[in-house]
């Protein structure tokens, strides 16, 4: 079944699940605000449990003391394309006759894998811009449950259109990035035409104000025709999107273990991953120093434990203190970018660069 994004067929699932008042739904700490949001949207409560620092994910370990009878579903979601330990997810749902939702938002899986999205009694997919498969905005939910897909086929058909002029400026985003950021990119003309597009409310935000206070309309929309076109069009490539992203993962896997890196024991060599994150003290710092060298490492995913940093924590229930591996996870998080469009040269000028960064300073005198 298909919505408008992501974020709406998640809430789209929930209220197909009946979630009642109350219910909780296990999330993990480091996560996007638009995933806390849907679950209120839906009426229920989101309870965060901590992550393995070695995948960012939530582990059985860190969901059990949280369990109780109002539990009615978890969220795993393979963040940035590290593949959970999703079969001892599965065998925790089993037998707490919990609900386990899988997200393949940052990653989707081919022939070569990895292995996720097969346990998951749903599935939550996104055809986002940033995604692994992009139809600008878009996402579907999968459903093993005919009870479920009945009410999910219900609200897809009942879901409004979206607007001709928001569908527009959807598309814009295609334009803005052959025709705008790629000529323009590192001159200072880049800035002032990115705020003239923006000023002219042109620009479809990823994350909208109103979101970053926790809020999410209840009305479901359904995907465009053109972005489904599209998603489907980059689905047809996904073995090249993903091969391009498993070559960028293995050369900074393997650079970082030649030159030490503090590296995730999750990241293997096969991975497409979404983006490679490493380790740093002062990260915020060292974005900063690539910032004037335009190397723009600042994904969104920095310095929040629900993303992005200028969300209002309190609306999305986390406490802080909750989850201090995702805490830390987030203060030293350096994200290199894997996208497709990424050439290994870029690459290795980026890599060069971390080693300088990396560097112990010299004790001063
Ligand atoms: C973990 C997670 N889940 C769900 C979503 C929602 O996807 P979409 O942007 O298509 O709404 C996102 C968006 O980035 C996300 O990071």
């Amino acid at each position: 079944m298909l919505f408008e994004s992501g974020r709406a067929s998640l809430y789209a699932l929930l209220k197909a699940l009946g979630i009642k008042p109350g219910e909780e739904i296990i999330v993990q700490g480091y996560t996007c605000v638009v995933v806390p949001n849907a679950i209120h949207a839906a009426g229920g409560v989101p309870i965060y449990a901590d992550i393995d620092p070695d995948s960012l994910n939530l582990t059985a370990e860190t969901i059990l003391p949280l369990l109780s009878p109002h539990t009615r579903a978890l969220i795993c979601q393979h963040t940035f394309g590290i593949p959970a330990d999703i079969q001892s997810l599965r065998k925790l749902c089993d037998e707490h006759s919990i609900i386990l939702i899988e997200e393949l938002v940052h990653a989707m899986p081919d022939q070569k894998g990895p292995d996720i999205g097969s346990l998951g009694d749903y599935v939550i997919l996104s055809f986002g811009r940033d995604k692994a498969i992009s139809g600008i905005s878009g996402g579907a939910v999968l459903s093993r449950h005919a009870r479920t897909t009945a009410a999910l086929l219900e609200l897809e058909r009942t879901a409004i259109h979206e607007s001709w002029w928001n569908v527009m400026r959807l598309l814009e985003y295609a334009t803005r990035m052959h025709s705008v950021v790629r000529p323009l990119a590192g001159t200072p003309l880049l800035k002032p035409a990115v705020w003239i597009l923006q000023k002219l409310r042109m620009i479809v935000l990823v994350v909208t104000p109103e979101e970053k206070k926790g809020r999410m309309s209840p009305i479901l929309k359904k995907i465009p025709n053109v972005c489904a076109e599209l998603a489907l069009f980059s689905l047809n490539k996904l073995q090249n999107l993903n091969e391009r992203r498993r070559t960028l993962t293995a050369f900074f896997l393997r650079h970082g273990r030649e030159h030490n890196w503090p590296m995730l024991a999750g990241i293997t060599v096969n991975l497409p991953l979404q983006k490679f994150p490493l380790f740093v003290l002062n990260a915020r710092a060292k974005r900063a120093v690539l910032k004037k060298e335009n190397m723009h490492l600042d994904d969104g995913w920095t310095g929040c434990v629900i993303c992005p940093e200028d969300i209002d924590l309190t609306e999305t229930g986390y406490e802080n203190g909750t989850d201090p591996a995702a805490e830390r996870v987030c203060r030293q998080i350096l994200s290199l970018p894997t996208h497709p469009t990424m050439t290994l040269i870029q690459a290795e000028r980026l890599a060069r660069r971390i080693d300088q960064l990396l560097k112990p300073e010299p004790a001063s005198m």
